[in-house]
């Protein structure tokens, strides 16, 4: 705690909201029926997350309200309302139907950041089907473990995605639809695709009724353990509550605001907060196709007088390089209140955008599991640049020893969240074991390690477990060392997370060859080209180091401890238990 307390320069002015407590303990028990109060649910009726998301600001005073701004990489930009959206997510829907869809069903969505991806999310809630959002940038392997153990029936996509996977189709059995949206036009289509905009051409605007309950489940993202392919963390319609909360509590959200969240949809990020929350608040949004640059970020700033912004601490060190000079030739005056998470936030950070933006950026925390932000800094709260903040109402979070017996403050343990919260997930699909054993003495083990300091501020120290954060992308070592172990050349790989100064960690894999391969520095090329193609971009190693053998226990389990050691340049610990290194 070098760092002094940083206040917005108006902090005075900047009311409490509702049920925020500003003074300590934030947290604990809260009365979840007064936002169900607040948003109108009536659970005889049913709860569907369209439903609070779309269709009653469409019914409301809110219809004409635009509820997307949309421009495309090209610079093309596109607007809906509430009103639109609701008839659209209608037919969208009753195009389900009609391809034969039912209630429970998995439909995902491998797109670019398009308009249809919002609309293909929200129509499949309103008609009761489980969605699953992808990224863009995945590679084959990613896509088929991710389709296959969900066993989807339907996929939304578009023609060059098509193209990336076709090779696995025969593999995915369930997989019954197609959806392409092609945006372009002229696209030949397959026999066996449906096309986005013949099907919806087709399709009735009018969905009346609601066909979910509270505890339906709603939609899935794959997160990555330290071991085995990606599980998928389940979710279920009345999550919203807290979508809606926390947009208010923590996003600051007010009726003019126009936000911009910078997740992409295929994590968790880019849906509870990149749909749920703003539009259950009614709130107009900003989403951008294109990737990062400064200056186009900065003048979508300016150009849709962005005031709520949630972003990541890789953009923050992005833009942070890039440098004061491109913010001064931008009118970014707008920005009201700028959040991040995903990733440690580091304090230099906080402080670069007290001097550029005027106001500290407010981390907050949360993970694919708990579906909502957990612990935050609020926007009439001082900040302590590199803390994670205080628990949100209805969270009790503790810091626990390897016993799960509560730690007092200063002293590093497992973070652990009381269950029961209302965007908590449900399951992982197919995998109820792996669910049970994320319980542990009447707590959730987040799987991080934390402490916490005399005043209830939550300070993040690691992970604990082999999980790699790379620019607040979760990688999975197995899932990169399963793919380096295709390729005919490599014996054995393990994977480590390599400190980097902007994106955190980037992915490091060491390898040691088959016999009769040389380490050649083409060799490691081509292997980085193989990883990239199957994964993606992101999750694909950075940097592959030669090694004649991998440290492993007696029982053949790759020490990637000592890996990570090994890089660093530190002791190698206990190594009693080693074959080799
Ligand atoms: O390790 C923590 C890190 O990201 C993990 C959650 O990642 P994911 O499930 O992909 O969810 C992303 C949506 C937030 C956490 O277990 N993490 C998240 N926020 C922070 C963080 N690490 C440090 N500081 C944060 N604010």
């Amino acid at each position: 705690m070098n760092y002094p307390e940083i206040t917005k320069p108006d902090i005075d002015k900047i009311p409490v909201r509702p049920n925020l407590d500003p003074n300590f303990p934030l947290g604990g028990e809260f009365d979840w029926a007064s936002i169900e109060k607040e948003m109108d649910i009536n659970h005889q009726e049913g709860l569907n997350l369209t439903h609070l998301a779309i269709d009653r600001h469409a019914a409301s005073s809110r219809r004409d309200k635009v509820a997307l701004y949309w421009e495309g990489k090209n610079g093309d930009r596109e607007s809906y309302t509430f009103g639109d959206l609701s008839k659209l997510t209608s037919r969208f829907a009753n195009a389900l139907l009609g391809l034969g869809v039912k209630k429970g069903d998995r439909v995902f969505t491998f797109l670019e950041r398009v308009p249809e991806i919002y609309i293909a999310i929200f129509g499949s809630l309103k008609m009761g089907a489980i969605v699953g959002p992808l990224f863009a940038d995945f590679g084959p392997d990613p896509v088929r473990d991710r389709l296959q153990d969900s066993g989807a029936k339907v996929l939304l996509t578009s023609p060059s995605l098509r193209e990336r996977i076709a090779p696995l189709l025969p593999e995915l059995p369930d997989l019954k639809h197609l959806i392409i949206v092609d945006r372009a036009g002229g696209y030949p289509a397959q026999a066996g695709d449906s096309i986005y905009g013949e099907i919806m051409d087709a399709a009735s605007p009018d969905f009346p009724g609601i066909t979910t309950g509270a505890e339906d489940y709603s939609i899935m993202h794959y997160t990555s353990g330290t071991t085995g392919k990606p599980k998928g963390a389940v979710h279920v319609h009345h999550a919203a509550i807290q979508h809606f909360a926390t947009g208010k509590w923590v996003l600051d959200f007010h009726e003019d605001d126009v936000y911009w969240c910078t997740a992409d949809p295929g994590w968790v990020t880019g849906t509870s907060y990149g749909m749920f929350s703003p539009w259950t608040n009614g709130i107009t949004q900003v989403v951008y196709e294109g990737g990062f640059r400064a200056s186009t970020w900065y003048s979508l700033i300016e150009r849709y007088k962005v005031t709520v912004w949630y972003t990541a601490p890789t953009a923050i060190r992005m833009l942070m390089k890039a440098g004061e000079k491109v913010v001064g030739q931008h009118d970014i005056s707008s920005l009201r209140h700028i959040c991040s998470v995903g990733e440690p936030l580091n304090p230099e950070a906080v402080i670069w955008g007290l001097k550029v933006f005027q106001q500290p950026i407010h981390d907050n925390w949360w993970q694919t599991e708990t579906g909502a932000q957990l612990i935050a800094n609020y926007a009439f709260m001082a900040v302590r640049p590199g803390s994670m903040g205080r628990p949100t109402p209805g969270i009790t979070a503790a810091i626990l020893d390897e016993n799960y017996a509560e730690l007092p403050p200063g002293k590093e343990g497992q973070l652990a969240i009381k269950p029961g919260w209302p965007s908590m997930f449900r399951t992982y699909w197919n995998n109820p074991e792996l669910y049970q054993s994320r319980f542990q003495n009447g707590w959730y083990i987040t799987g991080d390690n934390a402490y916490t300091d005399d005043d209830g501020y939550f300070w993040f120290v690691g992970r604990a477990d082999d999980v790699i954060n790379t620019a607040g992308h979760l990688v999975g070592p197995f899932e990169v060392e399963s793919a380096l172990m295709e390729h005919p050349a490599v014996a054995e790989a393990g994977v480590i997370g390599k400190p980097d100064p902007i994106a955190m960690e980037v992915v490091k894999a060491f390898v040691a060859l088959k016999d009769g391969y040389e380490p050649t520095p083409e060799l490691r090329r081509e292997l980085m080209q193989f990883a990239r193609r199957k994964l993606a971009s992101a999750t694909a190693p950075r940097d592959i180091e030669f090694i004649d053998s991998l440290p492993k226990t007696r029982s053949g389990k790759i020490m990637r401890r000592l890996l990570k050691a090994k890089e660093l340049g530190l002791p190698l610990g206990d190594t009693s238990t080693l074959e080799e290194f």
